[in-house]
């Protein structure tokens, strides 16, 4: 199965509505710690619509952002030209893969944050995404990412059903309320991936105005799994967390974050 390419034509606009929304998202202020404590520059890959990448420029570091969606970089461009342009000159775009895309600087920090790992469906495209993000960093810089851990308990339960995951009114609509639903669709168990669709259901006056969706495939990852990856993109673990609090990780972990930086030979 080939990667993601050029995906989100959909999901895109209702990106920061839906994920605005969800208040246990809180990934934010763990980057932002870690950007300005790199002082930067500071490589974004994946940055989809500036979720993360925006409050790292607001608070006066310089970041570069890659992505191959157009839709969400035209997103984040919408919301950069409402930023001051002290924040604007902070902020660099890039079109590419993180799979080949090569930007030819370095950079202390490198992050890959919100799961675009999880858009990697093969072990050759998750070593090549690593491997860029390698090429990356400074001698002594550190590369950040996450990915959930698993719920294997859960992996085959729901197939089909909807499932509403957050509801929100946009700031220029405020009598129109959205809903995201959520439908996984199947599992493959031996490539590690899910296959699931977003439904974006609009309403005004309780009465369903417009409907879209999209689909979207993940794969997920074990640590062993990662571990390994690490080894052949000669990256060695410098901290590690099971949660964006800093838990340790372990049996309680609902995600799996890593601190990287180069392999000492
Ligand atoms: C879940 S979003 C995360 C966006 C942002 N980092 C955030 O935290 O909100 C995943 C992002 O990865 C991007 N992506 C997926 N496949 C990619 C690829 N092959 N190369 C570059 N970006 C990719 C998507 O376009 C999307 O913007």
């Amino acid at each position: 199965m080939s990667s993601a390419i050029d995906s989100y034509h959909v999901a895109a606009k209702y990106y920061d509505g839906a994920y605005g929304a969800m208040k246990d998202l809180v990934d934010a202020p763990f980057y932002l710690e870690l950007s300005r404590r790199s002082g930067g520059p500071v490589l974004e890959i994946g940055c989809g619509t500036g979720r993360v990448l925006l409050p790292i420029a607001r608070a006066g570091v310089e970041i570069h952002g890659v992505d191959n969606s157009g839709p969400m970089l035209a997103i984040l461009k919408e919301n950069l030209r409402r930023e001051p342009p002290g924040v604007r000159d902070r902020v660099s775009l890039h079109v590419g893969d993180m799979r080949d895309f090569r930007l030819n600087r370095k950079f202390p920090l490198v992050t890959i944050p919100f799961r675009p790992m999880q858009l990697m469906y093969t072990v050759a495209d998750q070593l090549r995404a690593l491997t860029s993000a390698a090429a990356h960093l400074a001698d002594r810089g550190t590369l950040a990412f996450d990915v959930f851990y698993p719920k294997f308990d859960r992996l085959h339960l729901h197939i089909g059903e909807e499932q509403l995951e957050a509801e929100w009114s946009p700031p220029s609509s405020p009598d129109t309320i959205i809903r995201r639903y959520y439908r996984k669709e199947s599992v493959d168990k031996i490539h590690q991936t899910y296959t699931l669709t977003f439904i974006f259901r609009s309403y005004r006056n309780s009465q369903l105005v417009s409907e879209e969706s999209e689909p979207l495939t993940m794969s997920y990852y074990t640590y062993p799994h990662l571990q390994a990856l690490f080894l052949l993109a000669g990256l060695e673990p410098v901290a590690e967390y099971g949660s964006f609090a800093k838990a340790p990780l372990d049996n309680a972990s609902e995600e799996m974050i890593f601190l990287l930086r180069p392999a000492r030979r």
